[in-house]
């Protein structure tokens, strides 16, 4: 039977670019979400990014751009990444989204509101003593509150544990407390919180439930189990069962405001997971999907990819946010490890090391080997595993090239030249043996790959492909092909190498998407169905399906860069933040001729131009180019000019566009400045994009 599914992958924080730790959770529900598909399983896969919250608030504040043109920089650097590793999700959203606020604000009044009968509300006011900082005007959250540890007497820890002893403590335990976004030291203020009753009875039992019930791995609800009984206080002094959740913040703070409370705004936690469901929803939506009916549906099933440093979020608060508020729960809960980079060496959450996802496909290594690798690595439990430079290399170069496309390009080259590109659709007995075999391991992989054993499903492909090397050593096509009279022999060893190949790259094709789509071009036959079924009637000439990675190429990737180039700064200033395509189209760029010039009386800067963009008319434009370029030197010429330009009056007439020209940023005369001409054969007013 079909199945109906809702994936996501956590919600990275929009403070800055994703990190080879995010890249893993996306190919790891990836290949999933792939797997599904090929089963024929409607899928749905999205995430957005997690905007709110004091950090990036402080961040933008530093940058002096608004927390909402600071995300949006960061959404605009997403797709690069995406693509770049195949990771296909249905909808990328945010947390800003009005989605997201409206949603957010509806699920809290449910839970506030929840009638007397069925055991009344779940949110709950509470006045609570805090750290405020007096210069910038705010409550400080802990990580913003910095003193003397009070165990060990080190200076400059942060307000929540100390990084020299290791004690934990709640923020008023630290000695001489100070702010550490002004310096000023914080005052004790009383503000209103609102509460999320997690401790409620009701809470308490639905969630001994739902957390036991096999919606999470074995390790994880035994590790949820003990919160239960025993929880560790912010000061670590431990109390008894669950604790109620703070899910307010004051003012100033990006995020949601609380509805009915004014100034008050949602915790980031709060609004967090419900970017599930808002990016579902702008999916739906894009569609002309109905939301309400399609989270109806008693057979849709809902499936979290995380790790493992955020599962309290998703087995307590969520589910239970989700049930009493009258929403369908999660299904599944899938935990996973950390990856860290070159044996163990630890990666910054914020930041990541070592290996730069970008950097990575920059060097033009291909993403399917990281794919390949990863899943090799990849199973049901939530262990770290590890990045290994070599490991990589051996992989890849043995498993995936050695092994398995050799398969292909062993045999398409005598298929080719032979026989007209033909296969013969009559084997061998140990032939049709072997393909046999390769069949019969289909039911094994497939649950390998439905129980996110991806490691266990990749051993299991490359023991077929073992079997399928071992008979092309028995029957050595080269050998076959010296003589004629083999003719027949090597037609069908050389045909059945293909079926099995075709087989093997179905297998792994959740793994490998991109090289898939090569096999299915080269071979006719379908990669998009896991049972797909029948033999490759004819194929193409075989082109290469995959490179080896190269000592080189992980030497580059591991490179520290150089610490001169950090200080480089091009042409003299920093480049600008990043923008989005749509950014760029707005800016309309022409070319135009030069078809008249001429000094400005009274200016030494400016040259008077008249352009002409292919309008029928011309312009009149200024130029601070009188410098460097004398009028005779652009008449006639062709140059780029901004034609979209809001018209300026200046002192001595109306601007009605700009030219274009570099220089250096410190302006030295001696740099130089230089207008920029197109290449022979662009006619005025053609468009530069
Ligand atoms: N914004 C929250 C999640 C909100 S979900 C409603 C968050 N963001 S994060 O950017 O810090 O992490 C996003 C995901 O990346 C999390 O699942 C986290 O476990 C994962 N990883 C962060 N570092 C990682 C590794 N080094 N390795 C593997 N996954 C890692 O938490
Ligand atoms: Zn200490």
């Amino acid at each position: 039977m079909s199945r109906q599914l809702f994936v996501t992958t956590a919600l990275p924080y929009a403070n800055g670019n994703f990190h080879i730790g995010h890249i893993m959770e996306y190919i790891q529900a990836d290949i999933w979400v792939r797997y599904q598909r090929m089963q024929g399983h409607h899928v749905d896969f999205v995430s957005a990014d997690d905007t709110h919250g004091a950090p990036i608030m402080i961040a933008a504040e530093k940058a002096s751009i608004t927390p909402q043109q600071f995300v949006a920089q960061i959404a605009a650097g997403r797709k690069q990444y995406l693509d770049g590793f195949h990771i296909a999700f249905d909808n990328w959203h945010s947390t800003d989204a009005p989605e997201n606020h409206e949603l957010a604000r509806q699920i809290y009044r449910d839970l506030r509101d929840i009638p007397q009968s069925q055991g009344g509300s779940l949110i709950e006011r509470r006045t609570i003593d805090q750290f405020f900082d007096p210069e910038k005007n705010m409550f400080l959250p802990d990580r913003f509150i910095k003193g003397e540890c009070p165990k060990c007497h080190a200076k400059d820890q942060y307000g929540d544990n100390c990084e020299v002893c290791g004690a934990v403590y709640a923020p008023t335990d630290l000695i001489n407390p100070f702010s550490a976004l002004s310096g000023a030291k914080p005052e004790m203020k009383s503000s209103e919180h609102f509460f999320f009753k997690l401790s409620d009875p009701r809470c308490v039992a639905f969630l001994e439930q739902w957390t036991q019930d096999g919606k999470l791995q074995p390790e994880v609800a035994n590790k949820v189990k003990e919160w239960f009984t025993i929880r560790t206080n912010p000061d670590g002094t431990t109390s008894e069962g669950l604790g109620d959740w703070d899910i307010s913040r004051d003012a100033p703070y990006f995020g949601i405001e609380i509805p009915d409370a004014p100034g008050k705004y949602f915790y980031v936690w709060l609004d967090a997971p419900v970017g599930y469901l808002a990016s579902l929803k702008n999916l739906l939506e894009k569609r002309g999907q109905d939301y309400d009916a399609y989270m109806a549906n008693p057979a849709l099933e809902q499936h979290h990819f995380i790790g493992k440093d955020i599962v309290t979020f998703h087995t307590l608060f969520w589910p239970a946010m989700l049930k009493f508020s009258g929403r369908k729960v999660p299904d599944k809960v899938h935990v996973h490890g950390f990856l860290t980079v070159n044996n163990g060496e630890k990666m910054s959450k914020s930041r990541g090391t070592g290996l730069d996802p970008l950097k990575y496909l920059s060097l033009g290594m291909n993403p399917e080997w990281l794919r390949y690798y990863l899943a090799t690595k990849l199973n049901n439990k939530n262990e770290d595993i590890d990045f290994n430079a070599e490991d990589f290399m051996a992989r890849v170069n043995s498993d995936l090239i050695g092994k398995f496309v050799n398969i292909a390009s062993r045999a398409a080259g005598f298929l080719t030249k032979r026989f007209d590109g033909t296969l013969t659709q009559s084997f061998s007995e140990q032939g049709s043996a072997l393909l046999s075999d390769i069949h019969a391991a289909k039911d094994s992989i497939a649950q390998a790959y439905d129980a996110r054993e991806f490691g266990k499903a990749a051993r299991e492909i490359m023991l077929l492909a073992d079997k399928v090397n071992a008979y092309v050593d028995q029957h050595k096509p080269w050998d076959l092909a010296k003589d004629a009279a083999n003719n027949q022999a090597l037609h069908q060893v050389c045909s059945l190498l293909i079926n099995a190949f075709v087989e093997l790259s179905r297998y792994l094709a959740p793994v490998l998407p991109s090289l898939a789509q090569a096999v299915q071009a080269f071979t006719g036959t379908s990669m998009q169905h896991w049972n797909a079924t029948g033999t490759v009637a004819s194929i193409q000439p075989y082109q290469h399906l995959m490179q080896r990675v190269t000592p080189e190429q992980l030497e580059a990737l591991f490179e520290p860069p150089a610490v001169v180039e950090e200080k480089v700064t091009p042409g003299g200033e920093d480049i600008a933040p990043t923008i989005s395509i749509d950014d760029f189209t707005k800016i309309d760029l022409r070319i135009a001729q030069i078809v008249n010039c001429e000094s400005v009386e009274g200016s030494v800067k400016l040259l008077r131009l008249t352009l002409d963009v292919g309008e029928g008319r011309t312009r009149n434009v200024f130029s601070g180019i009188a410098s460097r370029y004398k009028p005779e030197d652009l008449k006639g010429k062709l140059t780029v000019m901004v034609a979209n330009l809001a018209p300026r009056k200046m002192k001595f007439g109306v601007s009605e566009g700009m030219v274009l020209a570099a220089s250096h940023a410190d302006g030295t005369t001696d740099a130089g400045i230089y207008i920029l001409t197109p290449w022979p054969g662009a006619k005025p007013g053609m468009r530069i994009s």
